[in-house]
């Protein structure tokens, strides 16, 4: 049933993508980089979450008095910092659930990657307790409220035999050292969130956590002048004998509030923790089928590293020797990390094509699709489109196998990097007029960096790359969202004409 409204929702993100490409080219187009941003937001809360703690006075009549000079005394400054620390706590979430939803989108969130998924709902648990105690601190009558609102949500629980809302949050009963307790919760737990989010990100390769410049830039600029349009400012004291009915409730924090008020603790805790069950088990409704992960072969892996290197998902380890052969170390795959991309076969610089069929060999393969039945599948190509063009797709980019143009064939792989550039070489000289490479959108790779990877071997920056000899004018690049198969049908039908004229041009020169 959900995922009836996995493709519409995939739809909308792949067109605004798209309308932002446009605007902020894909390097800085901030849909792709939801979990960066997050990350980028919960610096700024914690930059200026120490600036506004130098000013804070942890107790009870002080708290709302401290809170107020820095918001209308200093609000040039800790009033600037008061606003970024909880529109930067807003944009966590809010960039947090887009992120969510992305990955859902795009099934990023089965097979290997259950674990950044599982982890990532321990960090919505975390970013509410961070946040939720941080608006408690101000001691108004919201804090007052979602104290109350808190309290009695565990008091609903029944585990503190006597309830800890009418026990601690009375006019007598509440105590500066209740307040310093606040204070550790709300420095701890943002602490512990870090960690979590540090645990989230640890199964990727090199992972990105930070936005590239021009985005923290432009997401920060917006932020100082929401904070400078719109300060964030208090409500009226906390007045314990009084319960305020004209109360701004912060949305992003504060949702699943009047779902308590209407029905109830109990109510709220299946919610909260049976929604987060149900996201938890998400992965495994259904389990993804993965093909078997690769399978190195010792024979032809000299362990230089070039696999481990290019593993999106740090899924290859270099080992100790077993075999005896004369090398210091070999590549390990470790299952349990590898989405089979195939990026490390086409990292292997043993991998190729120019020998008979029975010697073609490598040092690392897809048992589903090897280096043989991938030569094979070339030579196919090149045989149905002989002197034409050899599209080489991905299961995630436009549709290469589904383009009408004549002389054109097309070779479909889980990622194109899986596709060593000897294969490349080969292509050409074995009389294709052009290879074009079709994969995801830039920045929009499924598995992070098989389109960077593919680009620098191209240009002959990352090994293994492409020989020289290749005539880089018969070689190009479609990076694109597999809503766009008639830009490939475009591009490729412009690559056709300039081969032609290549061609034409080169006969003359003859
Ligand atoms: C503040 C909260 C979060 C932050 C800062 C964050 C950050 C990130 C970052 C930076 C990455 C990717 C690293 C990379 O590819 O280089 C990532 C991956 C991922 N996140 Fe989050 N995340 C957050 C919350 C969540 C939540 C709530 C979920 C879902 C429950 C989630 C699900 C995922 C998944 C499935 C991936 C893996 C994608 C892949 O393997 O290609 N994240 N996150």
């Amino acid at each position: 049933m959900l995922s009836n409204f996995r493709q519409p929702l995939q739809n909308v993100f792949l067109r605004s993508e798209k309308a932002f490409d446009r605007v902020y080219g894909p390097d800085w187009n901030p849909l792709r980089q939801l979990g960066t941003i997050a990350f980028f937001m919960f610096w700024i809360a914690a930059v200026t979450g120490i600036y506004i703690y130098i000013f804070f006075e942890t107790s009870v009549n002080g708290a709302y008095a401290s809170v107020e000079y820095m918001t209308h005394d200093q609000w040039y400054l800790a009033g600037v910092m008061r606003s970024l620390h909880r529109y930067s706590a807003d944009g966590m979430v809010l960039f947090m659930v887009l992120h969510l939803f992305r990955e859902w989108t795009f099934d990023r969130y089965r097979g290997v990657r259950w674990y950044a998924w599982f982890t990532g709902i321990i960090v919505i648990w975390l970013l509410y307790a961070s946040g939720l105690s941080g608006y408690w601190l101000v001691w108004d009558q919201l804090a007052q409220y979602v104290a109350l609102g808190s309290m009695e949500w565990f008091d609903a629980l029944g585990l503190f035999g006597e309830p800890v809302a009418t026990n601690f949050l009375t006019e007598g009963a509440l105590t500066d050292r209740f307040f310093s307790l606040l204070v550790f919760i709300h420095i701890f737990v943002p602490l512990f969130l870090l960690f979590a989010m540090w645990v989230h990100v640890m199964r990727v390769s090199q992972p990105k956590t930070n936005p590239p410049r021009g985005v923290a830039i432009g997401i920060g600029l917006m932020l100082v002048v929401l904070s400078l349009v719109m300060p964030a400012v208090s409500h009226d004291p906390a007045n314990l004998n009084l319960i305020s009915e004209n109360l701004n409730l912060d949305w992003f924090y504060m949702l699943f509030y009047p779902i308590f008020d209407a029905w109830g603790g109990a109510a709220l805790w299946i919610v909260a923790v049976g929604g987060s069950i149900f996201l938890a088990v998400l992965p495994w409704l259904p389990p993804l089928k993965s093909p078997k992960p690769p399978l190195v072969i010792l024979d032809h892996c000299n362990g230089c590293g070039r696999c481990y290197d290019d593993c999106p998902y740090g899924a290859i380890t270099l080992v100790a020797r077993t075999d005896g052969l004369p090398f210091a170390q070999q590549a390990q795959v470790n299952e349990a990390n590898c989405t089979r991309c195939g990026i490390c076969i086409g990292s292997c610089p043993s991998a190729s094509p120019f020998k008979s069929i029975e010697a073609v060999v490598t040092g690392i393969d897809m048992p589903h699709l090897d280096i043989k039945k991938m030569r094979v599948q070339v030579d196919e190509a090149l045989a149905a489109a002989p002197g034409g063009i050899i599209l080489v797709g991905c299961d995630y980019g436009p549709k290469v196998k589904e383009l009408k143009l004549k002389n054109t064939a097309a070779l479909r792989l889980n990622c194109v990097s899986m596709l060593p550039p000897s294969f490349i070489d080969y292509m050409i000289t074995e009389g294709a007029a052009g290879v074009m490479i079709a994969g995801c959108a830039e920045c929009g790779c499924r598995f992070r960096s098989g389109v960077w990877l593919m680009q620098d071997r191209l240009d002959g920056r990352r090994d293994p790359y492409l020989r020289k000899r290749v005539p880089r004018e018969r070689v190009r690049t479609f990076w694109a969202s597999l809503l766009e198969d008639s830009k490939l049908q475009e591009a490729t039908q412009n690559f056709q004409d300039d081969l032609n004229n290549l061609n034409v041009e080169e006969d003359n020169d003859v």
